[in-house]
């Protein structure tokens, strides 16, 4: 049985940046499975209209191509979805960019371009949407990392990208909370079948390793992102700003592994 109420977000219109793939595609899903009007926007159009198809066709969803990297293009992205839905009352600033290299191995512009997407994409979308949110009563979620908090080699663009974003959340909370606008993270751990996995742990032999130092000894999925961000924009959480919620099955307390992998445990 759905733990949420059906129609939870009847009424409600989401925009969703970095929504045509993986964890936040599968939040757009989620959410529309629930009764909200959904605006996915990615670079590549074809996907995006794809997207929108997976997601529940024209009458719940809207695929839109944008660079979030570039202002304008996030203003138009939004500009449409609204023509289309109405105002919003939930945004999420998903879109990344990851590849695994040392620092010596990234070029200025390597840095740049993850900071861009990932940092800058957020303070762009974020910036852009406030004018169009249902206030009061407006959820922003960023999807941030792991490396935001626990620093990893061979992720400086990224750890780096992400800590900003944990504290423009907290900032940007502070700044519109008296206007009635939540702003708040959810921090996956490793989720199955995603573009980030298949580049940060490439081999089952790197899934295994990594799996068994999970406290929850496995992946998760997104399903269980994807119930996060309907707590956090649901009004469950209508006290919950500024926080940073981890959903990693434990990753984040540490290396839960073991020399025979019982811990005493039958
Ligand atoms: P993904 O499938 O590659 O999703 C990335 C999305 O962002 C795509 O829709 C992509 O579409 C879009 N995008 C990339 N650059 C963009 C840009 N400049 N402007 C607009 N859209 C852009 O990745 P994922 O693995 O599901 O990750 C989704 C989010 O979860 C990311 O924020 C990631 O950091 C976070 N996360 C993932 C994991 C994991 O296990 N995968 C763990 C922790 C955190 P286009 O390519 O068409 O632009
Ligand atoms: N190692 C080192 N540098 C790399 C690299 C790698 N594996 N991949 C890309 N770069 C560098 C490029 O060389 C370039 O720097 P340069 O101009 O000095 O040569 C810079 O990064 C930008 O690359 P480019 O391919 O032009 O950027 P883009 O904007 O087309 O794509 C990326 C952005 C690189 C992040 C690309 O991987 C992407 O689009 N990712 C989205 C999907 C994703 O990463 N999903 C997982 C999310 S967790």
């Amino acid at each position: 049985m759905d733990p949420f109420r059906e129609n939870l977000f009847a009424g409600k219109t989401a925009f969703i940046a970095g929504g045509t793939s993986g964890i936040n595609l599968g939040i757009a899903k989620r959410l529309a499975g629930l009764g909200a009007k959904v605006a996915v926007a990615g670079r590549n159009p074809e996907k995006a209209t794809a997207a929108a198809a997976e997601i529940g066709g024209p009458e719940v969803a809207l695929g839109l191509s944008a660079d979030v990297r570039i202002y304008q293009s996030v203003e138009d992205a939004l500009d449409q979805a609204v023509a289309r839905f109405g105002k919003l009352d939930i945004v999420i600033s998903g879109a990344a960019g990851n590849f695994v290299a040392p620092a010596l191995g990234m070029s200025a512009n390597g840095f740049r371009t993850v900071v861009d997407i990932d940092l800058n994409g957020t303070f762009n979308v974020f910036r852009a949407c406030y004018a169009h949110l249902n206030r009061p009563g407006a959820s922003l979620i960023a999807i941030t990392a792991g490396q935001a908090v626990n620093p990893r080699m061979l992720q400086a663009h990224v750890c780096a990208a992400k800590a900003g974003i944990n504290h423009l959340c907290r900032v940007l909370a502070m700044e519109w909370g008296p206007s009635g606008v939540r702003v708040n993270g959810i921090s996956p751990g490793p989720i199955a079948d995603t573009e980030g996995m298949a580049r940060l742990a490439p081999t089952p032999e790197a899934e295994a390793a990594l799996t068994s130092r999970i406290p929850l000894r496995r992946y998760g999925t997104k399903d269980e992102i994807g119930d996060a961000a309907v707590f956090l924009s649901s009004d469950a959480a209508r006290y919950v700003t500024g926080t940073i919620l981890d959903v990693d099955g434990g990753s984040q307390l540490g290396d839960a592994s073991t020399r025979d992998g019982t811990h005493g445990l039958a």
